[in-house]
């Protein structure tokens, strides 16, 4: 664990730690507020995000952002990562030993930004944080506690892409966040 970002950031310059090198543009670090109240995590870099070389620009990232929008939420106050930080290859999903491997560095980074809330941008980032057994399905929407940080469960922005429906979720649990963050 590195106490300071100039660090951690040297540390993942050119990581060849698993083989999602192979296959990437550039390594998607994560961005926003260093001291942000809210971190967003999502799954992993896509086409976009990988041209890029920043989280949730491509089509689910716009919704996003318009969801933000919403419910008042400024994309340059809050920070944004990823459970891998290179692109799988066909945005299949992170497999266990990348997982094992690119975790730390988001570790790191909620250390250094010791956020109050995070919210966890469906499947992967749930189960990956907070344990395989849990299911999107029933978690979303409902606050879980661990060893101080609030978690929000929510739906993955590209699912909202395939399932219009799910926008309302979406939207109802970002408000929760900001009405968490006026209260505390
Ligand atoms: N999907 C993700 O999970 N993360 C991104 O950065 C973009 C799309
Ligand atoms: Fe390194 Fe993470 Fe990229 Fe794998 S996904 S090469 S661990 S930065």
């Amino acid at each position: 664990m590195f106490d300071k970002w100039e660090e951690l950031e040297e540390s993942i310059k050119d990581c060849k730690k698993c083989k999602l090198c192979q296959g990437r543009q550039n390594i998607v670090f994560g961005v926003g507020n260093k001291k942000a109240k809210v971190m967003f995590i999502g799954e992993g870099p896509g086409a976009d995000e990988d041209k890029q070389g920043e989280p949730f620009v491509g089509r689910a990232g716009k919704l996003m952002n318009l969801a933000f929008q919403t419910v008042g939420i400024k994309r340059e106050e809050v920070y944004i990562g990823n459970i891998v930080k290179c692109r799988p290859p066909n945005n299949r999903d992170p497999e266990e030993d990348e997982v094992r491997e690119c975790i730390n560095y988001l570790r790191n980074q909620v250390k250094l930004i010791e956020p109050q809330v995070i919210v966890l941008l469906g499947r992967i980032a749930l189960q990956n944080i907070l344990g395989k057994e849990l299911k999107i399905t029933t978690s979303r929407g409902k606050w879980i506690e661990k060893k101080g940080i609030q978690y929000m469960p929510t739906w993955h922005p590209a699912a909202l892409l395939r399932d219009e429906t799910k926008k309302v979720d979406f939207i109802n649990d970002l408000q929760k966040v900001v009405d968490f963050l006026h209260n505390n």
